[in-house]
């Protein structure tokens, strides 16, 4: 029998009118989508049409209204458990990932929200584990300063070891529920937890029983040497966003080299980059909603933040001036390859590399072009080991997600590299993780 091929992970990172900051703006564009629910549960129901992995719901903690012209999506948007509750009753294989900033959050709290969350989705849910880089949001929590990022993943290890233990506190069998013999529960299979640490004292057990998955998977997605450590040690996958094969593929590399520290398998842990699909039925058609989009872009032109990231300063030259001499700097050679390449022409001006910089400021990798196109990137980046999947952040909505599914995933399957059906139901099926022991229940018997 042939072997199967390595398997890509693709997830959808919602944002609700797009990636890209003009996507709203687009005569087709959503406004509204991410809090209309018919419009999310559609988009929920076409990615698990397509197969894919999971849909993921990004979150900060503070906001403000001078966002709306780079962040629209995130300026504001639904609280995460709440959409996807919603979301779990009407899907039934998709994951759903919900992000939680621990800095200003409790254990206990969490892990009866994970839990339940696993529970009403019959073993989807997972939960994106961060720290926060907003450092308004202390503002909102009654503190003054956003703790650092030592002090921020202090807190943060040991707010895991508390939730996942109380996830174990219920062994599977705890609660038999036996009608004749007139027992709900098992004593000997509730545990407390006990947990007496840094940070936090937390008796248990939990208010819910043990969730489906067991371990929910974890998800990081820092850059910090702690968040790598942190993804070492205790995620199932990091997101990351460059797009920069080469700086994928070193980070790849070195996360999943120091996952043996902790008696981890390379491929216990997914690596999957952002990516910026600007799909198009030809490369023209995908080059013209391109600059389409970047034409809709609301801005005042100041190029301090560009010339800033590319140490060469453009601030004195006109916007439709031809590219300066970039040699002086590699950073500055390398966006305005990338650049060239989203444009599809050689000859690129000073408001092109304007609007490609504007446009992936988060640092996704983004694909201008045919499905073909967009897939040989893909397959790329995978058979080179810089990505095990995609973090997929169309650039409006719904006709970048819609465009993708139906031309980019068909040829991924043609591929070879993308699943055609789902083998399991739970969001660690789709991952390939197996359901761990309870660490009580294992206590029990040894
Ligand atoms: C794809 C991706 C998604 C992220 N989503 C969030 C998020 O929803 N909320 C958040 O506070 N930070 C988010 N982050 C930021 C990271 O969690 C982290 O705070 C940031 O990368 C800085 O990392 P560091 O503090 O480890 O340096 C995201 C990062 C990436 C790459």
């Amino acid at each position: 029998m042939k072997a199967q091929r390595r398997q890509l992970h693709l997830g959808l990172f919602l944002f609700g009118t797009g990636y890209h900051p003009a996507g709203w703006r687009l005569p087709e564009g959503r406004t509204d989508g991410a809090y209309d629910p018919q419009f999310l549960k559609e988009t929920a129901q076409k990615l698990e049409k397509a197969h894919f992995d999971f849909f993921f719901l990004g979150d900060r903690l503070a906001t403000s209204v001078d966002m709306q012209h780079l962040f629209p999506s995130q300026m504001t948007r639904l609280e995460p458990f709440t959409m996807l509750s919603y979301l779990a009753a009407a899907t039934e294989k998709i994951g759903l990932i919900a992000t939680v900033n621990t800095t200003y959050a409790e254990p206990y709290h969490i892990a009866r929200m994970t839990a339940s969350l696993d529970h009403l989705s019959k073993g989807r849910a997972s939960w994106n584990v961060v720290t926060g880089s907003d450092t308004r949001a202390a503002l909102n929590f009654s503190r003054e300063k956003h703790w650092d990022n030592a002090k921020r993943y202090d807190y943060a290890e040991e707010f895991i070891e508390v939730v996942s233990g109380l996830w174990d506190t219920w062994e599977d069998e705890s609660l038999p529920r036996d009608k004749a013999a007139g027992r709900f529960a098992d004593p000997d299979r509730v545990h407390d937890l006990n947990h007496h640490g840094e940070h936090f004292s937390v008796a248990g057990p939990l208010n819910v029983a043990r969730p489906v998955q067991g371990q929910l998977p974890l998800i990081t997605a820092g850059t910090s040497a702690r968040s790598q450590g942190l993804a070492a040690k205790y995620s199932d996958m990091v997101f990351t966003g460059t797009n920069v094969k080469e700086t994928a593929q070193a980070f790849y590399r070195e996360v999943k080299g120091r996952l043996k520290e902790h008696g981890r398998q390379p491929s216990d842990l997914k690596v999957l980059p952002g990516l910026v699909p600007v799909v198009g039925r030809t490369e023209e058609e995908a080059r013209a909603k391109y600059n389409e989009l970047n034409a809709l872009v609301v801005t005042d032109f100041n190029l301090q933040p560009l010339s800033d990231k590319l140490g060469i300063d453009l601030t004195g030259y006109e916007l439709d001036a031809p590219l300066p001499d970039l040699s002086a700097s590699q950073t500055a050679l390398h966006w305005a390859e990338l650049a060239r390449k989203a444009n599809g022409r050689e000859d690129l001006t000073v408001r092109d590399l304007f609007y490609f910089f504007t446009v992936t400021v988060r640092g996704h990798l983004l694909i201008v072009g045919s499905a073909g196109q967009v897939a040989d990137v893909i397959e790329e980046w995978f058979e080179d080991e810089a990505a095990d999947g995609f973090n997929v952040c169309p650039p409006y909505m719904p006709g970048g997600l819609d465009l993708f599914l139906e031309l980019v995933v068909p040829e991924l399957q043609r591929r070879g590299i993308f699943r055609t059906a789902y083998d399991g139901s739970t969001f660690r099926d789709h991952l390939g993780l197996a359901k761990p022991a309870n660490r009580f229940a294992l206590q029990l018997k040894g």
